[in-house]
């Protein structure tokens, strides 16, 4: 799928997003490489420590479908600047991704990088 339309469809998924205490939605759209495709939002909770970022939903989505090889993530969100996974969520990705390619809205449009850029040496 094109870069443009899994970012489309990262950006509806956000529209899902539990964040009612950051106010921070994000939407991801995970492609694996038979080319299916997983969504995913944040979800987030009272005790805030348990918030799970829209990408682990994407990819734990992709998992739990069976997947294994993840191929391309599309990531959006409510903010202006840049959304760049998260620490945790690299790691996550990493697993079944190393050299996956990362897609994150900016203010003008995308950027894209590999996960291998973004994560280098991974546990
Ligand atoms: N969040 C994500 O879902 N993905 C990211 O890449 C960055 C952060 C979520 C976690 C939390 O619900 C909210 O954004 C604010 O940090």
């Amino acid at each position: 799928m094109e870069d443009q339309k899994l970012l489309e469809l990262a950006d509806k998924a956000k529209e899902a997003a539990y964040a009612p205490y950051s106010n921070f939605k994000v939407g991801a759209a995970l492609q694996t490489k038979n080319g299916k495709v997983f969504t995913g939002c944040n979800v987030e909770n009272s005790s805030y420590g348990a918030a799970i970022c829209a990408e682990r939903c994407a990819a734990v989505k992709a998992i739990s479908s069976g997947e294994r090889e993840f191929e391309v993530i599309a990531i959006a969100s409510s903010g202006e600047d840049t959304v760049y996974p998260c620490g945790i969520c690299r790691q996550v990705l990493h697993e079944f991704g190393p050299d996956m390619k990362v897609i994150c809205q900016s203010a003008n449009g995308y950027e894209s990088y590999r996960l291998s850029e973004l994560m280098p040496k991974g546990f």
